[in-house]
């Protein structure tokens, strides 16, 4: 029997790449479970997605906490209860604390709608990033998973996809629907990845281990 990797999702908005990645999971794609989704937003219709596939989901928000500490250690006790050992990022649109991210050493990952380092840090979220691309007359564009460190965008990359073309006649929105098409096959392949490369380095799935 195959183990599955217990997955934990964070995200602010309406979770298509969250259910991407539920999707593949549910169709044995990717070696995982939905086990816990997380949004910073009570309305975020993510919720909807994790009601949809049957993965509990949580509105855990700095704001409601009266110190950053607090607010991470509240999310590491919501992923460790769960059993999550791996947590993909998918428009999740706040800082992640550093707490969490020692707590799951290269166990976050996160997709970027462009090809990283271009068109990434602080600001870098949204149509901004198509309407930059667009700009600067790239004629290609792409998807970026890679993982999450202290600064935005900037952590190691796991898996890259080029070659999504930049029409003459695109919008931010036109170009943004494009590369999403995209992004809903790489992060579960990104995924799986890092799920075989684990396996491979012998990870015993305890979550929080450093492999
Ligand atoms: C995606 O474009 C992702 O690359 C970025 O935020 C967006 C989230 O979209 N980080 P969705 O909520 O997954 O539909």
């Amino acid at each position: 029997m195959i183990e599955r990797v217990r997955l934990g999702i964070m995200a602010s908005g309406r979770g298509s790449n969250a259910e991407a990645l539920l999707l593949a999971c549910e169709a044995g794609l990717v070696d995982a479970e939905g086990a816990l989704v997380v949004s910073n937003r009570p309305d975020a219709g993510v919720h909807e997605v994790a009601k949809r596939h049957g993965v509990p989901s949580l509105h855990l928000a700095r704001n409601q906490f009266t110190e950053g500490g607090e607010f991470a250690d509240a999310l590491i006790a919501a992923f460790r209860e769960r059993g999550v050992e791996l947590i993909a990022l998918a428009g999740y649109m706040r800082k992640v604390p550093p707490r969490l991210l020692r707590a799951y050493p290269r166990a976050v990952l996160n997709i970027h709608p462009a090809l990283l380092p271009r068109y990434g840090g602080k600001g870098m979220y949204g149509l901004r990033v198509h309407a930059a691309v667009i700009a600067a007359g790239d004629t290609e564009t792409g998807v970026t998973v890679h993982y999450v460190d202290e600064e935005y965008d900037r952590g190691p990359i796991l898996l890259q996809a080029a070659g999504v073309p930049v029409l003459p006649e695109d919008t931010p929105e036109s170009l943004a629907a494009r590369v999403l098409r995209v992004e809903h096959t790489i992060y579960p392949r990104a995924v799986q990845m890092w799920i075989e490369q684990r396996r491979s380095a012998g990870g015993s799935g305890e979550p929080g281990e450093a492999w």
